[in-house]
C-alpha cells in the first residue's frame, strides 16, 4: 500500500481514508443529528465493524470522525472498533457550533475519552466561526501537540485566506498545518478556482476531500434506481433534475471503469487520488462499500481519462 505524509507533518497516511460520520448509535437529541437524518438510520455495530475490517484489510487505516457527529456517538463507536488495531484517527473540534476558542483543551480531552486513546493522529478545526479566533486556536493546537495529545494539526472548511492565517500561526510554533478538509468531488469542484487547492499546493498542505462520492450520487445507484430515503433526497445532487444532469457523468465513470473492472465509485475516487495533494475520505456504511472504495487504490487512470472526466464535469467547477 502506497503511503504518503499528511502535508509536511511526520504522519504517514494511506492515499484514501474512511469517513465515519454516520457511525455509532446516537441517543436522546443526538438522534436528530443531520447526518443520520440525511443518510438513513443506524447501520449498527456489526456493519460498521465489517467496514473497518474491510478497510484495514486493504491498507486503508485512516478514519475520520468529529466531536459533533451524533454528539460524540461516532467517536465512541470508532474508538470501540479501533481498540487494539493499527488505526489512524482524525477527529475535530468543536463539539457544538456555540463552542468558543477556550473550550478546545477540554473538548480534546473529552474526544480522547470517547475514543479511548491518549492521543489523536489528526486534530482538525471543523469549520471557521466568529466564536473561534484562528491564531489563538492554533496556539492551543500547538500546546496539544507539545503535550503529546495530537500528532498533526488540520483545519476544515477553511478558505485560502483562513488557511494562510492558521499556517502562519502554527509556523510560529514550528508546527506545519497538515491538512484542510473540504468538500471535493467531480460534482463539487469550486476549490479548483477559489484558491484553496492552489494554497494547499503552495503551502504543502494535504487536501482531505469530504463527500468525494457526492453523498452517493456518483456511485450511479441513484441515477438508475430509487432516490435515497431520508433528508438526502432534498440535497442538491438528488433532486430529479440534478440526477438527470449527473447521468452522463455516471455513464462516463461506468464506461471508463469497464476496462479496469472498476465501479463508478472507484473511478470517481481514483480521479481525486490521481491528484497527489488530495486524500478522499468516502463514507462507508458496511464492509461491501468499504471494500469497493478501497479498490480505488489498485489501478490508475490515463491522462486522457482524467481529462475526459474534467471536461464532463466543468459545470460543477463554477
Ligand atoms: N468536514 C466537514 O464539514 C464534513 C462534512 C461532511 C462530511 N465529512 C466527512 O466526509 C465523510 C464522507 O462524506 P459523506 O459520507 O457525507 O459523503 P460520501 O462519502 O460522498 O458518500 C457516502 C455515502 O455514499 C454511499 N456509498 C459509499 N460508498 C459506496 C459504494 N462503494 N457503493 C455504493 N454506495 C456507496 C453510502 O450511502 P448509501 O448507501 O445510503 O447511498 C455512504 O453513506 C464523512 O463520513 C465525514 O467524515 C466532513
Amino acid at each position: 500500500m502506497t503511503k504518503t505524509r499528511l502535508g509536511k507533518s511526520d504522519l504517514p497516511v494511506p492515499r484514501l481514508g474512511v469517513g465515519a460520520m454516520t457511525w455509532g448509535d446516537p441517543t436522546g437529541l443526538a438522534r436528530l443529528n443531520p447526518a443520520k437524518l440525511a443518510y438513513g438510520g443506524a447501520h449498527g455495530f456489526d456493519e460498521e465493524k465489517r467496514a473497518l475490517e474491510a478497510s484495514l484489510a486493504a491498507g486503508v487505516t485512516l478514519f475520520d470522525t468529529a466531536a459533533m457527529y451524533s454528539n460524540g456517538a461516532s467517536e465512541r463507536r470508532l474508538g470501540e472498533l479501533a481498540r487494539g488495531q493499527d488505526v489512524l484517527v482524525a477527529t475535530k473540534f468543536p463539539p457544538s457550533p456555540f463552542s468558543r476558542t477556550e473550550a478546545m483543551p477540554q473538548a480534546l480531552d473529552a474526544s480522547l475519552a470517547r475514543l479511548g486513546r491518549n492521543s489523536v493522529d489528526l486534530y482538525q478545526h471543523h469549520f471557521p466561526s466568529n466564536r473561534v479566533a484562528i491564531p489563538k486556536l492554533m496556539d492551543l493546537m500547538a500546546d496539544a501537540v507539545e503535550a503529546g495529545k495530537v500528532k498533526a494539526v488540520g483545519v476544515s472548511n477553511y478558505s485560502a485566506e483562513q488557511m494562510r492565517i492558521a499556517h502562519a500561526a502554527l509556523a510560529r510554533r514550528g508546527i506545519p498545518l497538515a491538512s484542510n478538509q473540504v468538500e471535493y468531488s467531480l460534482l463539487h469542484r469550486q476549490l479548483e478556482v477559489n484558491g484553496v487547492l492552489d494554497a494547499c499546493r503552495e503551502l504543502g498542505i494535504t487536501l482531505i476531500a469530504y463527500q468525494p462520492l457526492a453523498s452517493g450520487a456518483l456511485t450511479g445507484k441513484y441515477v438508475t434506481g430509487a432516490r435515497p430515503t431520508g433528508f438526502r433526497r432534498f440535497m442538491p445532487y438528488f433532486r430529479r433534475n440534478s440526477l438527470e444532469a449527473v447521468r452522463p457523468v455516471v455513464n462516463l465513470l461506468r464506461e471508463i471503469g469497464e476496462s479496469y473492472d472498476k465501479t463508478p465509485a472507484q473511478v470517481a475516487l481514483r480521479w481525486l487520488i490521481e491528484n497527489e495533494s488530495v486524500l478522499p475520505i468516502p463514507g462507508a456504511k458496511n464492509g461491501k462499500q468499504a471494500a469497493d472504495n478501497a479498490g480505488a487504490l489498485s489501478f490508475s487512470l490515463t491522462a486522457a481519462e482524467i481529462e475526459a472526466l474534467d471536461q464532463a464535469t466543468l459545470a460543477w467547477r463554477a
